[in-house]
């Protein structure tokens, strides 16, 4: 194996992500502080745990959701006591439980990160409260900047940290915030 070559990885486990957004949500959560953390995709759950050590820094609680768990991700929640629940399940399916478990406090954190990234942002937009904030991976290669501004405009949105932050990160993501 091309040990170089290697996919990234945290915590032992794979991450579909660039180091630099591991820096960028380091910087984040210094002044945004989500009480309640919806992941939507985990993948090999490299990130999962990132957030789950956070939630338990933030004194959150956090759900990472996926078809599968790959690499029993939820055992690292158990084995390092994390505030983290793995839900192994098509998000549409418990959709009413993500919302329910994203309005328990405020403000919430909701990434998207599955198949189908547009998809996911317009589902949850009408469900943001006032200072909640809602990102979506690989902005500009699978999520259209025309579909973000016709969410924003829908549903009183704003893009958050997105310039000096996002904007310069390699893992492409968008950011965006229900105005307070
Ligand atoms: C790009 S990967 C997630 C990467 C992860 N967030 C990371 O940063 O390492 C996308 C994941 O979404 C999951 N997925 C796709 N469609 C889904 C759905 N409808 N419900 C739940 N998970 C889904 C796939 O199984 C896959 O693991």
């Amino acid at each position: 194996m091309d040990i170089w070559r290697m996919k990234n990885h945290l915590f032992q486990r794979k991450m579909q992500q660039t180091y630099d957004a591991i820096n960028c949500f380091e910087k984040m959560f210094k002044f945004f502080k989500p009480k309640r953390i919806v992941e939507i995709g985990a993948g090999k759950g490299g990130l999962s745990i990132f957030l789950g050590i956070h939630a338990a820094l933030m004194d959150a609680k956090a759900i990472s959701i996926d078809r599968e768990d790959y690499m029993n991700t939820e055992d690292i929640f158990r084995k390092l006591s994390l505030p983290t629940q793995f839900l192994i399940s098509d998000y549409k399916l418990i959709f009413d439980e993500c919302v329910s478990f994203a309005h328990e406090d405020s403000p919430a954190l909701i990434l998207c990160d599955n198949g189908s990234k547009e998809e996911e942002l317009a589902l949850f937009a009408p469900h943001l409260r006032p200072g909640d904030v809602m990102m979506g991976h690989d902005y500009k290669i699978e999520i259209r900047e025309e579909v973000v501004e016709d969410i924003i405009k829908k549903h009183k949105l704003e893009y958050f940290y997105q310039n000096r932050l996002w904007g310069k990160c390699d893992s492409r993501w968008v950011c965006l915030r229900k105005k307070i």
